[in-house]
């Protein structure tokens, strides 16, 4: 079990090679202040560097809410010049994020709103509970979505959709999350846990050399040309060959057993 310290609005806890990051501001609904974005930015960093962590799952704390959204209340006094270093250290939060050498899961366990929403879409899977409901409000709030929202939702569903939630600002349900592109699985909310733990447990049990070089192909080839994405899928495929994993798991194949993957 990793350690936590008692005031942190951000706890971990580990089951096996399995890390749960929780945000934990149930009474604001974990919305996201600054002593909570660099809290989260500090057990992502833990999380990289530790190789008994294989998989990571990204929640909120209590039974209402993923993330409500950025701490609107910090916010409300920001200056022009603050709020921009505000939106750079969201966004450098959810690079953070989507560039870990490591699976990372959201656990949509309620309202994924605004920041809340731009930080399950940095990571790499999201599973939403039924009664979860998402969307970008920031435009009643006189905004516009600063931690990557116009651009992670623009490239994961496309413009019409981007412009429909971040335009009228409506949360949307979880059901139509899925049709839209948004989540990967909408499960009943007392099954989430079995759902998440069955993803997380099978990742944690993937190579994890290859679940990374996997990682950096799917994110390189979302910002170049095909050309280019193809060249790097194959020298990341080729590099795979110097793992004694990829040994494994083709010989397991071969001789009808189950593959046991050591991270080398
Ligand atoms: N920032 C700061 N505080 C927030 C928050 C946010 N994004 N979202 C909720 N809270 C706080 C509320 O102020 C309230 O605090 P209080 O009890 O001290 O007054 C507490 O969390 C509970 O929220 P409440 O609004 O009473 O719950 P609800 O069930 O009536 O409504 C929501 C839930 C999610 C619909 C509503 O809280 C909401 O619209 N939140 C803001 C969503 C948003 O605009 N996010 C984008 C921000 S950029």
């Amino acid at each position: 079990m990793a350690d936590t310290p008692a005031a942190s609005p951000v706890s971990v806890s580990d089951d096996g090679a399995v890390r749960t990051v929780t945000v934990q501001r149930p009474d604001k609904l974990n919305a996201l202040n600054a002593a909570t974005l660099q809290a989260l930015a500090d057990a992502f960093e833990a999380a990289a560097a530790d190789p008994a962590v294989r998989v990571v799952v990204l929640t909120g704390a209590g039974p209402k809410a993923f993330v409500a959204g950025a701490d609107i209340a910090e916010m409300n006094g920001l200056s022009a010049v603050q709020g921009r270093d505000f939106s750079l250290l969201g966004q450098a939060l959810m690079c953070r994020i989507e560039r870990m050498p490591k699976p990372v899961l959201a656990r949509i366990n309620g309202f994924a709103l605004g920041g809340g929403l731009e930080l399950a879409m940095a990571c790499h899977l999201r599973i939403a509970a039924d009664t979860a409901k998402v969307g970008q409000p920031e435009i009643n709030l006189g905004l516009i979505p600063g931690f990557g929202g116009s651009q992670r939702l623009l490239r994961l569903c496309g413009r019409a959709a981007t412009l429909e939630l971040c335009l009228l600002g409506a949360p949307i349900t979880a059901e139509r999350a899925l049709q839209l592109g948004i989540v990967n699985d909408v499960v009943p909310a007392d099954a989430l846990d079995a759902r998440v733990g069955d993803i997380a447990a099978q990742l944690a049990r993937s190579a994890p050399l290859a679940l990374r070089g996997l990682l950096d192909a799917v994110h390189v080839g979302g910002e170049c040309s095909l050309d280019a994405g193809l060249e790097y899928e194959s020298a990341q495929f080729g590099l795979l060959f110097a793992t004694e994993d990829m040994r494994e798991g083709t010989s397991a194949f071969l001789q009808r057993r189950p593959a046991t993957f050591q991270n080398r």
